[in-house]
């Protein structure tokens, strides 16, 4: 049975007093034994306040982003070993914004991957098509490219990384994917894993992605390949975001 992961991507949101009170209030909301695991993702910032305030109770958090070497020349860069001195637990690997805005390429995101993978915490690596390209019946061939970032990884590996279906067209636009379209792309990502990995792949957790909603996050949860949601917009406030756990946990 695989665990549901919801994920809060506040992007690039939240001063420290922000995050502080966010995580507060989260704290509050989230009853012991809740049955979703929770992550939120702050800014690089505001790592340490959320450490501070989350510490010690069962919701998580991770980084939006790392360089794969562990130091050196990278003016403007912060390392993995820098990010676990917060104790995070997951790294976001793959986002469309750092592809599309900052053009990372395919083999760097897999770089990332794999250095996430040796410092032993959990990745969720982001794929998802753009508009352009699921007009042009190309999704699934953009999807799997995207998925090559696996390729090294091993069977053991793969259990610590979690895939979020992100269709570009979907985040930040108020027009979520349809169900039927995320859950066949999540069975199609499934199937992929299970040609390259074997059973493995039925522990793989796969979130949705783009415009989720406390009112439209059950419709997701309950398609058979999608185990979680990677929330942006929705994620910025605590009880909207708890909301869409609540849905999930239903
Ligand atoms: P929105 O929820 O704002 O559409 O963003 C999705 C996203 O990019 C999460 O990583």
């Amino acid at each position: 049975m695989r665990v549901p992961i919801v994920a809060a991507n506040w992007k690039m949101n939240k001063v420290q007093a922000e995050a502080r009170a966010y995580c507060r209030r989260l704290r509050e909301l989230v009853p012991e034994g809740f049955p979703v695991e929770l992550v939120v993702f702050p800014p690089f910032t505001a790592l340490g306040v959320v450490r501070e305030v989350l510490g010690g109770s069962q919701i998580k958090w991770g980084a939006q982003n790392a360089h794969p070497e562990s130091k050196g020349a990278f003016t403007g860069e912060v390392s993995l070993p820098m990010l676990l001195e917060y104790g995070i637990s997951y790294l976001i690997v793959g986002h469309s914004e750092r592809r599309n805005i900052f053009g990372e390429p395919d083999d760097f995101i897999a770089k990332k991957l794999r250095s996430a993978l040796d410092s032993g915490v959990c990745s969720i690596l982001c794929v998802g098509e753009k508009l352009e390209e699921r007009r042009a019946g190309k999704a699934r061939e953009v999807v799997e490219r995207q998925l090559a970032a696996l390729a090294g990884v091993s069977a053991e590996e793969l259990e610590r990384v979690v895939i979020a279906y992100e269709p570009v067209w979907a985040i930040g636009t108020g027009v979520p994917a349809r169900p039927e379209d995320a859950q066949e792309m999540a069975a199609s990502i499934r199937r992929w894993l299970a040609d390259r990995f074997g059973d493995t792949a039925e522990k793989v957790r796969i979130q949705y992605g783009g415009s989720v909603k406390p009112d439209n996050a059950g419709e997701y949860l309950k398609l058979p390949d999608i185990d979680g949601a990677l929330v942006g917009g929705a994620s910025l406030d605590p009880d909207t975001f708890f909301a869409i756990a609540r849905e999930v946990a239903r």
